[in-house]
């Protein structure tokens, strides 16, 4: 994920930048940059690379001045490169800006503004926020003449951020008022360091603790100007409002963790974000053809299409599971394979086949054979990633990014909810097209999910409820894992969330096989997580639980407010109310916590366990 820091004091700014940068690491990036002023002149060098190099440059060719801002960059929208890399400057090189988010409308800006003469230097989203202040700016014709910068400065900034649609973190820093520094919030984290005589601007915490404690935290729709010895804070309208310092008292290696002991723990409570971020853009208005302007599918690809073949691995294969119950409740023909199984089996591939490729890193070794097997049959190949530039996004005919930032906890958590959000949109976008749904249906789960990341924040603040139960499952050996239908395959990645991050043993069921065979395991307290939250298939889920109990299981069941008068449990967990559908993005999230804590409880190594990569580059 992208990292932010800026710096106004009576120091080297380049001193403060540069640290701040290397703190800002951990949160991982492809390319990195700087931009300080001084006596009206800009000083801007960037790399694609770690900040070593950027160091190197900067020993080369020293950038001066006592304010600065500078960026880690993740890749989102254009390759990882030089000219992609934050900040970007306006036409003149006399603004700089850094960005933390994704800008929805920069299609429409970037037209409006090429066609008023800007000149684009990279490929970003970005970019256009510095064109768009600058324009603002000319707008103040009298105020400039007047040499007014302060002022036009932050109307300019005020008026620009207006025109935006989407998430963004922003600091920005014109050379003609070097004594300040502007930045806004909207869906993105910023905050602001309170130093002595020097202040910060930063993306988190730990850009700057070393050299303050004193922080004040930005909501979204605030604006704050920076200067050496005051910060003042806006909302969007312009007003000015009063904010409330905090003193922060964790370690730097707690603040890289927002304050969470472990980065998955983190990363589960980035999932409303994940989400979010992931249809931010993609579904509304509908009848826009969104798929094709973001990543090229047209209708009349969708309309060739026979069936849809998924391949994937762990927890990006259970998304794949899921996904079938979805593009089948389309009436769309899905197969689903563990990469590894689809290359080895005999298939039939040919030029009507959409295979989807679900990846986190892009880098999957198995995933990435499976896709060439399927280029050379001809089949067309859509790769659902979390990481730009990766080698998957490389070789599909097709990309859809999951903007969850990255993942650092080697088990996948939030990247499975950006998968399964990606999905929603393919198969909402594709229903559409083939015309298996009608526009009013397809409104249906659009409207619900775009509720889901609040559903989610709901459930995550009732962390301590799912807690208390882990801790009182903690010193069991076994966990057996069921449901039935869309959350089957749920309950396979609950039982692999247990297994690979506290190597317990887990097992994870279609609870209508239970009779077939694995019941025979059940015996008295054995404890048996049961998703049971579909309306379609409660009743029969209610009697695969009876037959559990009826051989001494104790049942802990997910329910939602209308499931529940049908399951009897030892213990209950009640989750918001949703289509069955959508049911996956909140139902993962008590078995992550679920696994999170008897890892703990057990002290195991939750962000490193033992024989596991994040990513798997061998076969
Ligand atoms: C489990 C986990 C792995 C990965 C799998 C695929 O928590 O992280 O099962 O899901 O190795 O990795 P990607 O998605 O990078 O292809």
């Amino acid at each position: 994920m992208c990292g932010i820091i800026g710096y106004i004091g009576d120091k080297k700014a380049s001193d403060f930048l540069i640290e701040g940068l290397k703190r800002l690491e951990y949160r991982g990036y492809d390319s990195c940059g700087i931009a300080t002023a001084n006596e009206d002149k800009l000083s801007l060098r960037r790399v694609s690379g770690r900040v070593g190099l950027l160091e190197e440059a900067i020993e080369k060719k020293p950038v001066k001045g006592i304010v600065g801002i500078a960026h880690t960059r993740w890749a989102t929208h254009g390759i990882p490169s030089e000219d992609n890399a934050h900040p970007h400057t306006d036409c003149k090189g006399e603004i700089v800006l850094v960005h933390n988010g994704i800008i929805e409308n920069y299609t429409e800006l970037k037209e409006k503004l090429l066609a008023s003469g800007h000149k684009f230097k990279s490929e970003t989203d970005t970019e256009v926020v510095i064109h768009l202040i600058e324009d603002k700016i000319k707008s103040f014709k009298a105020e400039m003449k007047n040499g007014e910068y302060e002022t036009v400065f932050f109307k300019a900034f005020k008026k620009a951020i207006a025109d935006i649609e989407g998430s963004f973190a922003l600091a920005v820093l014109w050379s003609k008022c070097p004594d300040m520094l502007l930045s806004a919030r909207l869906h993105s984290p910023l905050v602001i360091g309170l130093g002595k005589k020097e202040n910060f601007v930063a993306s988190d915490v730990s850009a700057f603790l070393k050299f303050t404690k004193k922080v004040v935290f930005l909501e979204d729709g605030e604006i704050a100007l920076v200067r050496k010895n005051s910060v003042e804070y806006f909302n969007f309208a312009g007003k000015e409002i009063k904010k409330k310092s905090t003193d922060i008292k964790w370690d730097s290696s707690m603040a890289e963790k927002g304050g969470y002991k472990h980065f998955m723990l983190k990363e589960i409570h980035e999932q409303a974000e994940s989400v979010e971020n992931t249809i931010r853009g993609r579904l509304l208005p509908l009848e826009k053809d969104i798929l094709k302007k973001e990543i090229g599918l047209s209708f009349k690809d969708i309309k060739s299409l026979d069936h849809v073949q998924i391949v994937a691995c762990g927890t990006a294969y259970h998304a794949g599971l899921v996904a079938k119950y979805i593009f089948e409740n389309f009436e769309i023909p899905t197969y689903v394979d563990f990469a590894s199984e689809f290359s080895d089996r005999s298939k039939i591939i040919d030029k009507n086949t959409f295979l989807i490729a679900i990846s986190q890193s892009g880098e999957t070794a198995d995933t990435l054979c499976a896709v060439r097997e399927a280029k050379e049959s001809g089949a067309k190949v859509l790769a659902i990633t979390n990481t730009v530039g990766s080698s998957l996004t490389r070789e599909a005919d097709y990309v859809l990014y999951t903007h969850c930032g990255p993942e650092i906890g080697v088990a996948s958590t939030k990247a499975f909810l950006g998968q399964l959000s990606a999905i929603y949109v393919l198969a909402i976008h594709i229903a559409v097209i083939l015309k298996k749904i009608s526009l009013k249906e397809a409104g249906k789960y659009v409207k619900e999910l775009i509720k889901i990341p609040r559903f989610i924040e709901k459930l995550l603040s009732r962390e301590d409820e799912m807690k208390r139960i882990a801790d009182k499952y903690s010193t069991y050996e076994h966990f057996l894992f069921i449901s039935r239908y869309v959350n089957f395959p749920i309950a396979l990645e609950g039982a692999l969330k247990i297994k690979e991050i506290a190597y317990v043993h887990a097992e994870g069921y279609a609870a209508g096989e239970m009779k077939h065979g694995p019941i025979a395991i059940i015996e008295k307290n054995m404890p048996v997580i049961c998703i049971a939250t579909n309306s379609k298939v409660i009743k029969l889920l209610a009697g695969n639980i009876e037959e559990a109990m009826a051989r001494g299981a104790k049942i802990i069941a997910i329910v939602d407010e209308e499931s529940k008068k049908h399951i009897k449990a030892s213990e209950i967990i009640e989750v918001p109310k949703t289509l069955d559908m959508l049911s996956p993005l909140l139902n993962t999230i008590p078995l992550q916590i679920f696994a999170y804590y008897i890892a703990l409880n057990k002290k195991c190594d939750i962000d490193k366990p033992r024989n596991l990569a994040k990513s798997v580059t061998v076969r």
